[in-house]
């Protein structure tokens, strides 16, 4: 089996969120089963500045306009994973973010850049790129490679079937009907059972209506996002595609984050000795200013500033959090907005502890170092990072929605002094809410022996890549042109 997985991001070569994670072990696992999985993105040029064994592959011709499109293969710096960089320096080539300007301005030729990857996506998958190689899967994740599936649709390509992977509905990919000449598909691809969405052209609902099979990256947001709430106009198309829609959950790379083997953290530390957290603690309550106080629980949070995020929540609540004795510490990068907010807090610097940017140095440390992990947010289609802060004995504060309410469960102390859960949760998305749960983390938090038995529980929880890839190993089996259509019922698949 063969599979082109197609994304825009992919760490550690570029990364703006959770796709980069996915993007970067998914295909791990599934090689890990034996199958030939290789990743495509753009060649930007900190992607030629750290793959492995760049080597010039083909000519793709002059694409969408024009533009000249050079395909380079080459390797992960650390899993080796093949990847495919499409090269078009008039594209690709400047500073700045993969979607936006160093201004947070969406780059203008948005509908180029990546109607080129998925342009040329499309057609090695259906191996008529020149490339000795084709895919049985093209898998394309978001609006940017949602084009794949149409281009691949139109191309007539016998052998290739697409799954399309929503990583988060909130993100459209919209452009003016204008630019359809320019992605060179067919007049027919724009209409209400296409890629035509109030008059625009989205680049999501194209991977939506065209793709074979569609995926989320939760359970329970599989189900939200066909409801008016959570599908942003396209619960309708959603609902219709029900039964083509799965949800798989996301997986952890414990290779990546673990804090046995973790160097960026402070210490390293297990389950069993969690003396190595104490010092992460220690190190970064002083690294940030706050009074070095192991009895204060402190509270952290890692997360892009955006609205999806809840961080107005966590803003909300901080006076009751601090009145109950919190620390809280807030790692974030995002609107210009929420920057200035978290850097003018009125509050104690002992207390309360802000850094804006993205670093994954600070993403571990903050995540090793705190006790409890704040993640209000108001959708979530998986969420990584609550995974992430288990795997540390950091206890996840959530609202119950998405892949937070797929993996996260309420701590309980059973009269018999068991303790079950891994969390706390709340459903409410207003700040009173979210303090009630944190003040629950925060009562658990004194009660040393039962706080321990739920920080080794969260800590032993399997959120491994190798359950999501043998989902998606079975999804390909029945989607691919030879694969066994019949098996499909014996799955159950929802009606
Ligand atoms: P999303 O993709 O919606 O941002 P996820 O929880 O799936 O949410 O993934 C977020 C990823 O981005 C995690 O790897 C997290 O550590 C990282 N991250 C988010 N914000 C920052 C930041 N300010 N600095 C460093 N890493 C961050
Ligand atoms: C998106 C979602 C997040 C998810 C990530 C990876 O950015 O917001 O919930 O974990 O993609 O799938």
């Amino acid at each position: 089996m063969r599979i082109l997985f197609a994304a825009s991001e992919a760490y550690p070569l570029i990364k703006t969120g959770g796709l980069a994670d996915v993007a970067a072990a998914l295909p791990v696992a599934l090689a890990a089963r034996g199958i030939d999985a290789r990743l495509i993105m753009p060649a930007y040029p900190q992607v030629f500045d750290t793959a492995k064994d760049v080597t010039y592959t083909a000519t793709l011709g002059e694409a969408l306009g024009g533009h000249l499109v050079r395909l380079f293969a080459a390797r992960m710096p650390t899993t080796g994973l093949p990847l495919y960089l499409v090269d078009c320096p008039a594209l690709y080539a400047r500073a700045g973010g993969p979607y936006t300007d160093d201004n947070g301005a969406d780059w203008p030729d948005n509908h180029l850049r990546f109607g080129v990857l998925s342009h040329a996506a499309a057609v090695i998958a259906a191996g008529s790129a020149g490339v000795p190689w084709r895919a049985d899967i093209l898998h394309a994740n978001d609006w940017q490679t949602g084009l794949a599936p149409a281009y691949l649709r139109f191309a007539g390509a016998p052998n290739t079937r697409s799954v399309f992977t929503i990583h988060n509905m909130r993100y459209q990919g919209l452009f003016p009907e204008s630019v359809l000449a320019e992605l060179e598909l067919p007049r027919i691809a724009f209409s209400m059972e296409g890629m035509e969405f109030h008059g625009q052209l989205s680049m999501l609902k194209a991977g939506l209506a065209f793709a074979d099979r569609i995926t989320t990256v939760s359970p329970t947001y599989a189900e939200e996002i066909k409801l008016a709430e959570f599908g942003y106009g396209m619960e309708g198309l959603l609902y219709a595609r029900r039964r083509d829609l799965t949800g798989v959950l996301n997986g952890v790379d414990y290779a990546a984050w673990s804090p046995q083997t973790d160097t960026l953290i402070s210490a390293p530390y297990s389950a069993s000795d969690l003396a190595g957290k104490a010092r992460c603690k220690a190190m970064l309550q002083s690294e940030l200013g706050l009074a070095t106080d192991a009895t204060a629980p402190l509270l952290a949070m890692v997360t892009r500033l955006t609205e999806q995020k809840g961080i107005d929540l966590v803003v909300g609540a901080l006076p009751r959090l601090l009145a109950n004795g919190a620390q809280v510490a807030i790692l974030g990068a995002g609107e210009a907005e929420w920057e200035r907010t978290l850097t003018s807090l009125p509050f104690a610097p002992g207390r309360v502890a802000t850094r804006i940017g993205y670093s994954e140095l600070l993403a571990h440390r903050f995540i090793a170092g705190a006790d409890l992990f704040l993640m209000p947010s108001r959708f979530e289609p998986c969420g990584l990072t609550q995974m992430y802060a288990m795997r540390y004995g950091t206890l996840p504060i959530v609202r119950r929605t998405g892949g937070l309410a797929d993996t996260v469960d309420e701590v309980r102390i059973l009269a018999n002094g068991t303790v079950t859960g891994t969390g706390f949760l709340f459903d409410a998305p207003e700040p009173d809410a979210l303090a009630e749960a944190a003040a629950r983390g925060m009562d658990l938090f004194a009660d040393k022996p039962s706080w321990r038995l739920a920080q080794r529980a969260a800590m032993q929880q399997d959120f491994s890549w190798a359950r999501a890839a043998e989902d998606f190993a079975w999804i390909y089996k029945v989607l691919a042109p030879h694969g066994e259509a019949g098996d499909d019922k014996m799955r159950g698949e929802a009606a």
